[in-house]
C-alpha cells in the first residue's frame, strides 16, 4: 500500500459533506425506540434520577404516540406503574392494567406506531423481584405462566411486540406457545436475551419504582464477567422462537453486541439503559462535556458495534447532526 504523502487520511475528513459521505455508521430515528413510563392517574411528573424523563399518566398516551409517530421513531417501549402491587404482580396481566390501557390509547391515536411492551413482574410485585418468590428466591417455572399471561394480555390490548426482560429460563418458549394458543401468532417477541445484572439500571428503578425490596437480581440476570454465556442465551432464545434479540446494557457490552451480530446476524437490538443516559445528562449539566455530542457518540458506537435497533431515552430529542 502506498503511504504518505500520496495517501493522506485527512482528505476525506476535510468537509462536513465528505465526512457524511464516508460515514459507516449512521443514526436514524426509524431505528430508535423510545422507552416511556406510564401511571394510571395524575399529571406528568419528572423522574428525579433521570434528567428529561417523566412518569406519564395514561391520559397523555395518545399525544405521546402521535409525537413518536411524527418524529418517525422506530417505536415506543412501555413500562407501567400500577396503582397497587402484590406478591403475584397481578397488575401486569390485568385486562384494564395501566399498560393495557396505554397500549389501547396509543394504537387508537397512531395505528402505525410500533408499540412494544415490557414483559416483567418487577414493577408489579410488592417485593420488586421479576417473578414469584418462594423460599426467598424467584421460582423460575411458577413465573413462566404469569409472564405468558402478561404477554397475552398485552397482545390482546394491541401491542405489536412483547419484550420479556425477566431473564427466567424458558420464558420465550412459554410466551410463544401462549400467544399462538390464544390467537396471536403474529405478535412479535423481542427478548432481552443477554441481560446483565448491571449497576447501570439504578435510575430506571427510581423511574419505575421497581427496586428489589431484598437481595438483588444476580440470581437471574447475567454476570458482567461473562461473554460466552451471552452467546448461549441468545442461541436459546432464538431457538425458542424469539424474533428479535437484545443486548443490555449497551455501552458496557459493545463486545457482546459485536459478537452477537457476527454470530447470529441481524437484527440485533441494544438498550442504552437509564444509567448510561443519565451519566451523559448529568455530566452535561455539570458543564463537563457537550451532552448532544456525547449522546451521539455513544449511540454511534453502539451502532458501529453492530446494533440495528437502539432503545434510548434520548430518542425524542436527539440532535442527529451538529
Ligand atoms: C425490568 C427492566 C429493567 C430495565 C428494563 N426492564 C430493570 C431491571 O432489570 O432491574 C432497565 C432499563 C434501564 O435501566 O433503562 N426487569
Amino acid at each position: 500500500m502506498t503511504g504518505f504523502p500520496t495517501l493522506r487520511m485527512r482528505r476525506l475528513r476535510r468537509t462536513p459533506g465528505l465526512r457524511r459521505l464516508v460515514a459507516e455508521a449512521r443514526l436514524d430515528h426509524s431505528q430508535l425506540i423510545w422507552p416511556l413510563f406510564f401511571k394510571s392517574e395524575g399529571n406528568a411528573t419528572p423522574v428525579s434520577a433521570m434528567p428529561g424523563v417523566m412518569q406519564h399518566p395514561v391520559k397523555d398516551a395518545g399525544n405521546l404516540a402521535r409525537r413518536a409517530a411524527d418524529l418517525g421513531l422506530g417505536g415506543v417501549l412501555l413500562f407501567g406503574l400500577p396503582a397497587g402491587k402484590d406478591e403475584k404482580g397481578s397488575g401486569a396481566y390485568h385486562e384494564k392494567g395501566v399498560i393495557q390501557e396505554t397500549v389501547r390509547a396509543m394504537k387508537r391515536a397512531a395505528t402505525d406506531l410500533v408499540v412494544i411492551t415490557d414483559v416483567c413482574l418487577c414493577e408489579y410485585t410488592s417485593h420488586g423481584h421479576c417473578g414469584i418468590v418462594r423460599n426467598g428466591t424467584v421460582d423460575n417455572d411458577a413465573t413462566l405462566e404469569l409472564l405468558a399471561r402478561t404477554a397475552v394480555s398485552q397482545a390482546a390490548a394491541g401491542a405489536d411486540v412483547v419484550a420479556p426482560s425477566d431473564m427466567m429460563d424458558g420464558r420465550v418458549g412459554a410466551i410463544r406457545r401462549a400467544l399462538d394458543q390464544k390467537g396471536f401468532p403474529d405478535t412479535v417477541i423481542l427478548s432481552y436475551a443477554a441481560k446483565y445484572a448491571s449497576a447501570f439500571y439504578g435510575p430506571f428503578r427510581v423511574a419505575a419504582e421497581s427496586a428489589p425490596q431484598f437481595g438483588d437480581r444476580r440470581g437471574y440476570q447475567m454476570d458482567p464477567a461473562n461473554g460466552d454465556e451471552a452467546m448461549k442465551e441468545i442461541a436459546l432464545d432464538l431457538g425458542e422462537g424469539a424474533d428479535l434479540v437484545m443486548v443490555k446494557p449497551a455501552l458496557p457490552c459493545l463486545d457482546i453486541i459485536r459478537r452477537a451480530k457476527e454470530r447470529f446476524g441481524g437484527p440485533i437490538a441494544a438498550y442504552q439503559v437509564s444509567g448510561e443516559y443519565t451519566m451523559i445528562k448529568l455530566a452535561a449539566q455539570a458543564g463537563a462535556l457537550d451532552g448532544d455530542r456525547a449522546m451521539r457518540e455513544a449511540l454511534l458506537a453502539i451502532r458501529r458495534a453492530g446494533a440495528d435497533i437502539i432503545m434510548t431515552y434520548a430518542a425524542p430529542d436527539l440532535k442527529l447532526e451538529t
